[in-house]
């Protein structure tokens, strides 16, 4: 068995072998401050102090590198990881993008895509998906993960985890997955990367684990811990939430990998004295690889000698190491995945960019299309592409792209481009850069809108503007943008605005007077074509938003699934209500919102029964008729609201949805399940509890787009 092979050669290492196994070294490229240079890398591998390298890529070099390993004592093969998050050589949407197309067999694919090219250049690992659930668009890591719900987190998490992984460990067209950040990251007070973490463990298990526990019930090989600390205690060292819950209560056998450099931060963060102290805690809390901190490199072996840490705990993490070499099949052959010849088929294949432009058009969120002035026809005389991001490419990539070509990029300018024949004008004007305060673009902006009969306008962040150590304070749209999107509108002309970015920004001039925007994030190699097949109605968009949108960083944290508070606001009164002077406590657009070209009608909801005991299931049928001129997608959302609990429950919770394609006047009916599993929540103990009472069961098009209702009784 491999549990055999694996200690067979543990039995063969010394202890300072064992230390090498547990030390990842960066290469060149780093993702994290360097504390630390005139390290001699290749010779640190040939005596064996390296199990693993990050930020090495390509089939060459994994190979040359991996040669030097093969110079060891016991020819342990290296371990080669790289943040692959949304695509390797072909750019994926942004990882908040793909989550708001709902739409999980897309996600999958980008997954496994993204996968086999990175597995084609060598690697072995990825540090993906990041799973981390966040109410806060301040943090620039939202970029990142799946938005703020846990239900669709959950799903989207195990979707990204098989799609990695693909067959199994060893797949040459797969790479290992790795959940992080292990945990409640996302949750970094007044959002701010790296910041600490206050939440009660109510919010811990109901919010922000569900992903991580998805991920693990998925097979996902790896976890990384996080920068913060959570209530005081690192999660670098802390032992609660990886030795108790992830390894003991959820049983994960993989590796826990520290974050950068996470390790030498518990000193900054007050809570070990030293590298070597931070090294004791981190090891005892169940951390098992340490990634650029190199305290296990320079600690391990003396704090086991002075007895402070435990052998045991040593091999159970180099188990876990070895037990990943072999079933990836590196003892058998270390090379295996440094394939040049593969590696040159497979990058920025057709196929590949036919996935990720598919997965493009479903990212797409359509806010607003109140004149439908979209669909654009393709017979349009003059059509104006105005703003910063009309021309870009760059930032089409968004933060985290590995291995992008420049050129590889289609900006919406380009994408329009090759849309639309020779009979129309496509007239352009920058108006001003994305950070700019003077408006001095204004004028030949103007000058182009007038003359057009369509305007299309690309506004919002540049690439960098979002992702780690990214945090802003303020998230409207940057510099003078939103003037030049008024002084556009106040032409009178019909206008289009795509907004590119990595967050929900803030932007309500546009909100509350341009007819028609689309959210288009950052959407990889493939964005100019997928934004212009939305433009011009080859793709009727789909997505609903996966975060909600404030009117005002004021309002943050925002989020759908709030309690009621003792006093909350009517409608024309918040006298002593829980309500602001000055804007309503609504978003400005609502978690689960996005609209089509055509319009969906919901009736006939139907529960099979209105009282259920635990073991039983109520089915849920409600019938959806497409009665638009367009074909089109919709998602239909059921949510939950147990009417009275102890401990109080949210006013609403995503607990099931659909995806649905219905061609123009074509009806479904669609059956959801209510069971025990989706009535149940943490009480103030953490027991995982049902309560007899009402629940109100919600069938909506967005979490505030509420078409039909009904209650029921659990017994
Ligand atoms: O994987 C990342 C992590 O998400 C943030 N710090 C650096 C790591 C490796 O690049």
């Amino acid at each position: 068995t491999i549990d055999q092979k694996v200690d067979s050669v543990l039995n063969l290492m010394t202890l300072e072998e064992k230390a090498g196994q547990l030390n990842q070294y960066s290469g060149r490229n780093v993702t994290g401050p360097v504390h630390e240079r005139n390290v001699n890398m290749l010779d640190e591998i040939r005596k064996g102090h390296v199990g693993s390298m990050l930020n090495v890529k390509g089939a060459k070099v994994t190979r040359e590198i991996q040669q030097e390993a093969m110079k060891t004592r016991l020819k342990i093969p290296l371990l080669f990881g790289l943040d692959v998050i949304h695509g390797y050589r072909v750019t994926f949407p942004i990882p908040l993008a793909e989550a708001a197309s709902w739409d999980l067999d897309a996600i999958k694919l980008s997954a496994q895509v993204s996968a086999r090219e990175a597995a084609a250049a060598g690697l072995h690992w990825t540090f993906a998906p990041m799973v981390d659930i966040s109410r806060d668009p301040r943090w620039g890591r939202v970029m990142e993960g799946a938005g703020e719900d846990p239900y669709l987190g959950s799903l989207i998490a195990k979707a990204r985890v098989e799609g990695l992984q693909g067959k199994g460990f060893g797949d040459l067209q797969a790479i290992l997955a790795c959940a992080k950040h292990f945990a409640a990251y996302g949750a970094a007070l007044a959002g701010r990367d790296y910041n600490s973490v206050d939440i009660s463990k109510r919010a811990l298990w109901e919010i922000y684990l569900p992903p991580f526990k998805a991920a693990v019930d998925a097979g996902a090989a790896t976890f990384m811990n996080s920068f913060n600390d959570i209530n005081g205690i690192p999660a670098t060292g802390n032992k609660y939430l990886q030795r108790d819950i992830l390894k003991d209560k959820w049983g994960f056998n993989g590796i826990i990998v520290s974050d950068w450099g996470s390790i030498t931060e518990m000193t900054a963060h007050g809570y070990a004295k030293d590298l070597k102290h931070a090294t004791q805690l981190a090891i005892t809390a169940g951390n098992d690889m340490d990634m650029e901190s190199r305290g296990y490199r320079k600690h391990l072996v003396e704090l086991v000698q002075e007895g402070k840490i435990s052998i045991a705990d040593v091999d159970n993490a180099v188990r876990r190491v070895l037990r990943k070499k072999f079933e990836l099949g590196l003892f058998q052959d270390p090379y295996r995945y440094s394939n040049e010849k593969r590696e040159k088929q497979e990058l920025n294949a057709d196929k590949n960019r036919q996935a990720a432009k598919e997965v493009a058009k479903k990212s797409i969120v359509l806010l607003k299309n109140e004149t439908q002035i979209l669909p654009i026809s393709k017979t349009v005389k003059k059509l104006a592409l105005i703003g910063p991001l009309a021309k870009s490419n760059k930032d089409m990539k968004g933060f985290w792209s590995v291995e992008w070509e420049n050129d590889e990029l289609v900006s919406l300018y380009d994408g329009v481009k090759s849309k639309l024949g020779k009979n129309t004008d496509i007239l352009y004007a920058q108006g001003c850069n994305i950070n700019d305060t003077i408006t001095s673009g204004f004028a030949e902006a103007l000058k182009v809108a007038q003359q057009a009969d369509v305007v299309v306008m690309a506004v919002g962040e540049t690439f960098d503007m979002s992702g780690e150590a990214k945090s802003r304070s303020d998230i409207h749209i940057p510099g003078v943008q939103e003037k030049l999107i008024q002084a556009i509108q106040e032409t009178g002309k019909p206008v289009v605005v795509l907004i590119m970015a990595g967050r929900p920004l803030v932007f309500n001039y546009t909100a509350n007077h341009v007819k028609s925007i689309l959210y288009t994030w950052w959407l990889g190699s493939e964005a100019g074509h997928a934004m212009a097949d939305v433009l011009f109605g080859d793709y009727n968009p789909s997505g609903k938003l996966p975060m909600t949108f404030p009117r005002s960083v004021g309002q943050i944290p925002l989020f759908y699934n709030y309690y009621n508070t003792g006093r909350p606001p009517l409608k024309n009164d918040t006298r002593y209500k829980s309500a602001y002077l000055d804007i309503p406590n609504t978003p400005q657009f609502a978690f689960g919102h996005g609209l089509s070209y055509t319009t969906f009608k919901y009736a006939d909801l139907v529960l099979n029964k209105s009282e259920m005991n635990l073991n039983d299931t109520i089915t849920v049928s409600v019938n959806i008729t497409n009665t638009g001129k367009y074909d089109g997608e919709e998602v239909v959302q059921l949510y939950l609201k147990d009417e009275v609990a102890q401990p109080i429950r949210p006013v609403q919770e995503l607990k099931d949805f659909q995806k649905i394609n219905l061609k123009a006047g074509e009806s479904k009916n669609l059956t959801f399940k209510i069971e025990r599993s989706k009535l149940s929540f943490y009480d103030d103990d953490l027991n995982y509890i049902t309560q007899p009472g009402d629940f109100k069961l919600m069938i909506g098009s967005a979490s505030n787009d509420i078409r039909l209702e009904q209650k029921f009784t659990l017994r």
